[in-house]
């Protein structure tokens, strides 16, 4: 793919600037990268803490041509493009279906596609967020995620960070495209995340929390989980949380 970067010093949301260049006809690979957002967007409505310089903030335009069902697809390809390059950096990561990546349990990136109807098709923008640094973290944020400085104890550049990026991406997402591509992104992604198979979970999902275990998942990407009364439910969209046994056990002693 052929990568054309715009860059800004600040911007509302790297997603919001793409989506406007998606809807002008943009071609697919145009990248937004920002060295601040003032108002980074994250998944279900939540915002996305984007300081100056203490993240990579960056959207890249698709144009995919696949079938509709496996468009769900392309966040986890774009997880295991930023598994690689944390990989590459010498970071043992984990995916946390769907989108986040988490570091030594803690989040280190978070994925946030979005869709468009364009004159030219559809068109699917997926913004990608990398802590740099914790120094300016809101300190809500201080238990629950962590930067590449704080895990490798140095400091590491942002155009590195990004070239890296873009390359797995671009891996992944071709391989996505290729025949047999959605099988093979999940064989691959399976291994790379302890969410795959076993792992305890609360799904919140938007009219109801489920407790069960993690089972796998579905030719579209979908999450399998075997609930507590042996019911498999399979999750299209929610929000995953694994449950820890002193949890269990609290939860235990209240009921
Ligand atoms: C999440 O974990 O909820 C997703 C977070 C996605 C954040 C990135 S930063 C670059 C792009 N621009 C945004 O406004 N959001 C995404």
């Amino acid at each position: 793919m052929n990568f054309t970067v715009h860059r800004f010093d600040s911007i509302d949301s790297t997603n919001t600037e793409a989506l406007k260049h998606a809807r002008r006809a943009a071609d697919e690979g145009m990248c937004v990268v920002a060295r601040q957002q003032t108002a980074g967007r994250g998944r279900q409505g939540r915002t996305w803490a984007s300081p100056p310089d203490a993240g990579l903030y960056l959207s890249i335009v698709l144009r995919p041509r696949l079938d509709a069902k496996y468009l769900p697809l392309i966040t986890l390809a774009a997880a295991l493009g930023v598994f690689d390059t944390l990989a590459q950096l010498g970071i043992d990561a984990d995916i946390k279906w769907p989108n986040d990546i988490l570091v030594n349990e803690k989040k280190i990136c978070g994925i946030l596609a979005e869709t468009a109807e364009t004159e030219r098709g559809l068109a699917v923008v997926v913004g990608i967020g990398i802590n740099l640094t914790s120094q300016n973290f809101p300190s809500e944020l201080m238990d629950t995620a962590t930067s590449l400085e704080g895990v490798l104890s140095r400091p590491v550049a942002v155009s590195e960070l990004e070239g890296r990026l873009l390359k797995f991406f671009d891996d992944r997402y071709s391989r996505l495209r290729e025949p047999d591509g959605a099988s093979t992104i999940i064989r691959e992604w399976g291994p790379r995340s302890t969410y795959f198979h076993g792992k305890q979970v609360r799904v919140t999902l938007a009219n109801e929390m489920i407790t069960g275990v993690t089972d796998g998942l579905e030719a579209n990407g979908a999450l399998r989980v075997k609930k507590d009364d042996g019911e498999l439910t399979i999750v299209q969209a929610g929000d995953v949380e694994r449950v820890r046994p002193s949890d269990k056990i609290r939860t235990g002693q209240f009921d």
